[in-house]
C-alpha cells in the first residue's frame, strides 16, 4: 500500500478527492499526514472528518525557506511517506524538499502546461482565448510548473465562459485525473526520462489516460 502525504493550502477539493478513492477502493494507498502552511484551511476540516494527521507549519518560524522544506521532508520521511501531493499548496516548493522526494511530488495546475503556469490558469485561458483548456498532473521540479507532465485533461472553452465557469468545469477533470496519476504511480506504471514520463498501458487504456473532450 502506497503511503501518501499531502501538502494543501485551502479548500482541499483535491484532497477530498484522493480520500473518497481510497475509502471507495480505487486507490491503494493511505495518507499519513496533512501538512498546511495556512491554519485557517478547510482542508484542515476535511482531515479531521478522516481522522488525518494534520501539521501546520508556518514558514514564519524558520529561517529560510531551505530549512522550512527540510523540515516538512522530515516530517514526510518520518511517516513513511512515498509519494507527496500537492493538492492546492500555494507556495513555490523549495529544493530541499525536492532534493528529498525526487521524482516524488505531484503537483495539479489547471492549465494545459506548458500553457498558462502560475498563478490563475483558468483566468489567463480566458483572456488569451484559447478553445481548449483543461489541467495537468506534473512531477514537481525546481521552476514554477515546469517538472515532467504525467496526465493531463482537456476541456472545450467556451465563448460565454468566466473564469469561475471554467475552473468548474477543469475542477471536475482534476478530480478525475489526480487519482489516477495516483494510481498508476503506485501500479509502478510510471517511468521518468528526462522531462517526459512513460505511461505502461495497454492501447486500450489510451481512452481511460486521454479522455474525449468532456
Ligand atoms: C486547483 O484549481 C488546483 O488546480 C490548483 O489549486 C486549486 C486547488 O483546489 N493547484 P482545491 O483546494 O483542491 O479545491
Amino acid at each position: 500500500m502506497l503511503t501518501i502525504g499531502v501538502l494543501a493550502s485551502g479548500r482541499g477539493s483535491n484532497f477530498q478527492s484522493i480520500i473518497d478513492n481510497i475509502e471507495s477502493g480505487y486507490l491503494n494507498a493511505r495518507i499519513a499526514v496533512l501538512i498546511t502552511d495556512n491554519p485557517k484551511a478547510y482542508a484542515i476540516e476535511r482531515a479531521k472528518n478522516n481522522n488525518i494527521e494534520t501539521l501546520i507549519i508556518s514558514p514564519k518560524n524558520f529561517p529560510d525557506k531551505d530549512a522550512y522544506y527540510s523540515h516538512i521532508a522530515e516530517e514526510l520521511k518520518g511517516r513513511g511517506v512515498e509519494l507527496v501531493i500537492l493538492a492546492g499548496f500555494m507556495r513555490v516548493v523549495g529544493k530541499t524538499l525536492i532534493q528529498a522526494f525526487p521524482n516524488k511530488i505531484m503537483n495539479i495546475h489547471p492549465a494545459l502546461l506548458p500553457s498558462f503556469p502560475g498563478l490563475h490558469g483558468q483566468k489567463q485561458a480566458v483572456d488569451n482565448g484559447v478553445k481548449i483548456s483543461g489541467c495537468t498532473v506534473h512531477f514537481v521540479d525546481e521552476g514554477v510548473d515546469t517538472g515532467p507532465i504525467i496526465i493531463q485533461a482537456a476541456v472545450p472553452v467556451y465563448n460565454d465562459d468566466t473564469e469561475d465557469s471554467l475552473s468548474e468545469r477543469i475542477l471536475r477533470q482534476e478530480h478525475r485525473i489526480f487519482p489516477l496519476a495516483i494510481k498508476l504511480f503506485s501500479e509502478g506504471k510510471i517511468t521518468v526520462k528526462g522531462k517526459k514520463v512513460i505511461i505502461k498501458s495497454k492501447k486500450e487504456d489510451a481512452v481511460i489516460i486521454n479522455p474525449p473532450l468532456l
